[in-house]
């Protein structure tokens, strides 16, 4: 049986790290299948439309600078209760405020270069992995 699906960004900071294959690790391990995935990078624009919905908030500049300021790996994953399951894997948008153990609180800076985006609902999850992947890429 096929799960629920969501999309996540390894992002800027923690690809430059070189956390990529832990973070890839953690995930596998926490039971998501890999359905689509690319290594891109997002252009000031493109980043600008995929968080267009903060674009009112104090540090949607800060925001659109940092996701566009160098590689990031796109996927979509799948597990049952995929959206909130991974946002527990991922832990508080604030590293520091983080739980034990979480992606965000072993490999996150501060609230804004937190090392991975997770979806915040199943029609978002939808939205975004659209955003970076065709029906071709997905297996
Ligand atoms: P994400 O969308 O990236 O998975 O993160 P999230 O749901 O936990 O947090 P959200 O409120 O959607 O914020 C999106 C991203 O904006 C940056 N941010 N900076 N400087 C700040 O106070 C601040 N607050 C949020 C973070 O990169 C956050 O993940
Ligand atoms: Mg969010």
């Amino acid at each position: 049986m096929s799960g629920n699906r969501t999309f996540t960004m390894i992002k800027p900071d923690a690809v430059k790290l070189n956390h990529t294959g832990a973070i890839l690790a953690q995930i596998i391990a926490g039971g998501f299948r890999i359905v689509a995935m690319k290594y891109t990078k997002l252009s000031a624009e493109k980043a600008g439309e995929f968080y267009a919905i903060h674009k009112e908030r104090p540090f949607y500049g800060e925001l659109v600078a940092f996701m566009s300021s160098g590689p990031i790996v796109a996927a979509i994953l799948e597990k049952d209760n995929a959206v909130e399951d991974f946002r527990t894997l991922i832990g508080s948008t604030d590293p520091a405020k983080a739980a034990e153990g979480t992606v965000r609180k072993l490999y996150g800076t501060n609230v804004g270069e937190n090392a991975v985006h997770g979806s915040d609902s199943d029609e978002n999850a939808k939205i975004e992995g659209d955003f970076f992947f065709n029906a071709f890429e997905r297996f």
